[in-house]
C-alpha cells in the first residue's frame, strides 16, 4: 500500500495529560515504520505559527513513554481562533512540507483541526485530556492516570480524616465535567460526589447526608466535588459551624495532570496514536481518532464534535448507594 502522505506533523494542544508522550512516540516510531518523515511541533498551534518545528527520530522519542507531561509542550493559542492564524497555521505546514497533521488534546484543539483540514492539510484528532469529556470516546488518554493519582491522594486524606473524625472535602480537576469526581468517588468511598453534570445540593440536603452517616456510626465522611462546582472551602467552613464536626478542604489542583501514566493510559495512546497516522497513511483526513466498546475507531470531526456525552446515570445512582 503506497502512503498518502510523505511528511506529518504532530502536536499536543490544551491541557496537558499524561500518556501524551506515549501517543507522540507512537505516531513518531510507526511514521518512520511506514516510510513516513514525522515533524514535532513544539507548543501545539503556537509552535505552527512560530515555526518552531523540528524532525523527530525514533532516538527522539527514547525513554519517554513513562514521562508524564509533553515534551513538545503545550499552550493554548489565542491566536489560531481567528481565521488569519488557521490561514497562516496552513500556510506554514506548506513551508515545512507538512501534508498529515496528528493533534493529541480536546475538543478545543479538535476545533482548530477541523479548520485546517478545510484548508487543505489532512488532520486526525487524537483524544488526551484528564476530563474525558469528548463524546465520541469511551477513553481519553490521561483520564486513568489522573484517577489513580487523586484516589492516591484521597486515600492519604481519608487516613488523617478517619484519625480526626473530620468531614474531608476533596475538589478534584474538572471545570465542566465530572467523571474525575465520579470515578474517584467510587473508588475511594466517598459519602458523596457533587458534579456539574447534576443540580447543585443545597448545604442543607449536604450536612443532612453527613448527619444521617453520623448517626450509623461513621467515624469519617469524605465529599468529593468537581472543581466546575467549587466553594469547597466555604462548604467545610459551614458544614463544620452547623454540625460542630470538624471540617477541612482540599483542592488536588495540577498534581492530577502530571505523574508517570498507567499502563492503561500508555496502552491507549499508544494504540490511538498509532492509528492516526495509519488513517493518514490510508489519505484520510478530518477525523478523530476513538475508543469505542473496546474498539478503535475513527470519526468525522465535525460528526465527534457534535455528539453529546451524558454521565452514566447507574454509576451516578451506584456512588450514592455505596455508602
Ligand atoms: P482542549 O483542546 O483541551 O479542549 P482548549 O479548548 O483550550 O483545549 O483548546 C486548545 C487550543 O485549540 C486553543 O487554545 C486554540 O488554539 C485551539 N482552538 C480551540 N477552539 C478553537 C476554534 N474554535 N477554532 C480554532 N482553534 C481552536
Ligand atoms: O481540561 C483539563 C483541565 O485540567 C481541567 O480539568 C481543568 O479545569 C483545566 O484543565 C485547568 O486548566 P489550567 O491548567 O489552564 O488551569
Amino acid at each position: 500500500m503506497s502512503n498518502k502522505v510523505g511528511t506529518i506533523g504532530v502536536l499536543t494542544s490544551g491541557g496537558d495529560a499524561p500518556g501524551m508522550n506515549a501517543a507522540i512516540r507512537a505516531v513518531v516510531r510507526v511514521g518512520i515504520a511506514r516510510g513516513i518523515k514525522v515533524m514535532g511541533i513544539q507548543k501545539g498551534y503556537n509552535g505552527l505559527l512560530s515555526g518552531d518545528v523540528r524532525e523527530l527520530t525514533a532516538r527522539s522519542v527514547s525513554d519517554t513513554v513513562q514521562r508524564g507531561g509533553t515534551i513538545l509542550q503545550t499552550a493554548r493559542c489565542l491566536e489560531f481562533l481567528k481565521p488569519e492564524g488557521q490561514q497562516r497555521g496552513a500556510d506554514m505546514c506548506k513551508v515545512f512540507g507538512i501534508d498529515g497533521l496528528v493533534v493529541i488534546g480536546g475538543d478545543g484543539s479538535f476545533q482548530g483541526a477541523e479548520k485546517l483540514a478545510n484548508l487543505g492539510i489532512n488532520t486526525i484528532g487524537v483524544p488526551g485530556t484528564i476530563d474525558l469529556d469528548i463524546a465520541c470516546t469511551d477513553y481519553t488518554i490521561g483520564f486513568d492516570t489522573a484517577v489513580n493519582t487523586a484516589m492516591d491522594a484521597i486515600n492519604k486524606i481519608r487516613d488523617t480524616s478517619t484519625s480526626h473524625e473530620r468531614c474531608s472535602i476533596v475538589e478534584v480537576m474538572g471545570r465542566n465535567a465530572g467523571y474525575i469526581a465520579l470515578w474517584c468517588g467510587i473508588s475511594s468511598g466517598a459519602e458523596l460526589v457533587l458534579i456539574p453534570e447534576k443540580p447543585r445540593m443545597s448545604d442543607e440536603e449536604i450536612i443532612k447526608i453527613i448527619l444521617e452517616n453520623k448517626n450509623v456510626g461513621k467515624k469519617n465522611f469524605i465529599i468529593i466535588i468537581a472543581e466546575g462546582i467549587g466553594g469547597s472551602e466555604k462548604l467545610a467552613k459551614k458544614i463544620q459551624q452547623i454540625t460542630g464536626i470538624e471540617s477541612r478542604a482540599t483542592i488536588l489542583g495540577h498534581l492530577q495532570r502530571g505523574g508517570s501514566p498507567s499502563a492503561v493510559d500508555r496502552i491507549h495512546a499508544s494504540m490511538m496514536g498509532a492509528k492516526a497516522v495509519d488513517l493518514l497513511c490510508e489519505g484520510k483526513a478530518k477525523r478523530v481518532v476513538a475508543y469505542v466498546k473496546g474498539q478503535y475507531v475513527d470519526y468525522d470531526i465535525n460528526e465527534a464534535l457534535a455528539m453529546q456525552k451524558d454521565i452514566d446515570e447507574y454509576m451516578y445512582e451506584v456512588s450514592n448507594l455505596l455508602v
